[in-house]
């Protein structure tokens, strides 16, 4: 990443971070590497992460080591480990670089960052409601909440879930061979994934399937219903999609999905859901959780376009340039410098090296879109003044003396 997105990330980022800190989550630091293990187990040997996007490796003592594809399963290991989840409630976050074997497009890379959020230790369908303000609040503080749109769904609890596996298996065992080659092969190992085929053949078929909503228990429904309520009461919009059942295996109750219709096949700017049953997979004591990771490249993707980022430009690296006529006069224009950015800390500036004639010097002002050049030479030094010359308007140029500086330049 060249300067000029990083500059568009940090402040994205920071965005994200504002509001996760005004719903006060806090911030967590998670190993890139895990036990391979943890995720096999965590996320589910026959999911396509799992079995087919996974960068491990040998650690020296022959221990297979995984450089981690999402951060839930690690989350949920580390608080575990530390002893913060017994009998305790968190609520926390993290960000970073994820890992999976994929074929890389637009908006879908090999390594990418999400920043995460998850709570653990509440069962209620509040907390989904609360995860869902907050997602909805990032968009909001990123002005783009007209250009997303969220998708909900409850796959209820893993008993619901493993009877509706068994009735779709049943269903579509005699219709195996019209299915698309994946769902073939999935039909054996994550059946589930089928209703998300892209294939026209195979959700035709789907049509008559048996559907999940049909075996969702009582107590299901209940938290459902209560989230789409709580929903309804804080504006979020959302739409009830059934076939929702999401790649990751760890999950139980709700799923959702923020999705935008910008960015193609790699639409899916944020998801997530409920995983109860997660922490003790991995070895814990039973204790529910639930969370969402966005991926920041496809939420930078859109807010390129669209919202109040668009707008702003991300290609001036410089505020103030200082260009320096002779070469004994360098130091006194560095403690200019320095003097500027102690008074002004949010100004960037650049002192000019490696000497050179004027125009030179001030052809590299303009190109590093400062807004300012301050010339020093010869009769600046000796009366203790700059001449400050204006790159962006036609303010004329003029000396000041150092003091009245800062005063200037803003
Ligand atoms: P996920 O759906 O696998 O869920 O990934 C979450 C988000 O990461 C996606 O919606 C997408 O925006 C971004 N993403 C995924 N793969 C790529 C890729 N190859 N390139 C760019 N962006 C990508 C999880 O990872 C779960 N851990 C989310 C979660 C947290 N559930 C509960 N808590």
């Amino acid at each position: 990443m060249m300067p000029e997105d990083a500059r568009r990330w940090r402040v994205v980022e920071e965005t994200l971070r504002q509001v996760l800190g005004s719903f006060a989550y806090e911030e967590i630091h998670l190993p890139l590497l895990e036990f391979t293990e943890l995720f096999s187990r965590g996320i589910g040997e026959a999911t396509d992460i799992v079995a087919k996007e996974m960068y491990s490796l040998e650690d020296r003592d022959g221990t297979s080591m995984t450089l981690r594809p999402e951060g839930t399963a690690g989350c949920a290991r580390a608080l575990q480990q530390a002893g913060l989840l017994f009998n305790q409630t968190q609520r926390v976050f993290y960000t970073g670089p994820m890992f999976r074997y994929e074929r890389p497009q637009k908006g879908r890379y090999r390594q990418f960052d999400q920043i995460g959020a998850e709570v653990f230790g509440l069962i209620g369908p509040d907390v989904d409601a609360e995860l869902l303000a907050l997602s909805w609040n990032f968009w909001q503080a990123l002005g783009i909440e007209s250009h997303v749109t969220l998708e909900l769904n409850t796959l209820g609890s893993a008993q619901c879930r493993a009877g509706y596996r068994r009735a779709l298996v049943d269903y579509l065992t005699p219709q195996v061979k019209a299915l698309d080659e994946d769902s073939q092969r999935r039909l054996s190992s994550n059946p589930l994934r089928i209703l998300d085929s892209k294939s026209a053949q195979t959700q035709e078929i789907l049509e008559n399937a048996p559907s999940l909503s049909d075996f969702i228990d009582a107590a299901s429904r209940k938290h459902f219903a209560r989230l789409c309520e709580l929903l309804e009461q804080l504006g979020i919009g959302f739409t009830h999609d059934p076939r929702l059942v999401r790649g990751l295996d760890y999950y139980t109750h709700t799923v959702f999905e923020w999705v935008t219709a910008e960015l193609g096949a790699q639409g899916t700017i944020c998801a997530g859901g409920r995983y109860d049953g997660l922490v003790e997979l991995i070895g814990g004591k039973s204790t529910p959780g639930a969370g969402f990771a966005l991926g920041l490249e496809r939420v930078i993707l859109l807010t390129e376009n669209h919202g109040h980022l668009a707008e702003q430009d991300f290609s001036a690296a410089t505020d103030v340039y200082c260009c320096v006529l002779n070469a004994t006069d360098q130091g006194w224009a560095m403690t200019v410098a320095a003097n500027v950015r102690q008074a002004r800390p949010s100004l960037r500036v650049r002192v000019h090296a490696g000497g050179g004639k004027l125009k030179n010097q001030l052809r590299r002002a303009d190109l590093s879109g400062a807004s300012w050049a301050l010339i020093i030479g010869e009769d600046e030094v000796a009366n203790n003044q700059v001449t400050v010359k204006w790159l962006r308007d036609d303010t004329p140029q003029r000396m000041v003396a150092i003091p009245a500086l800062t005063e200037l330049l803003k």
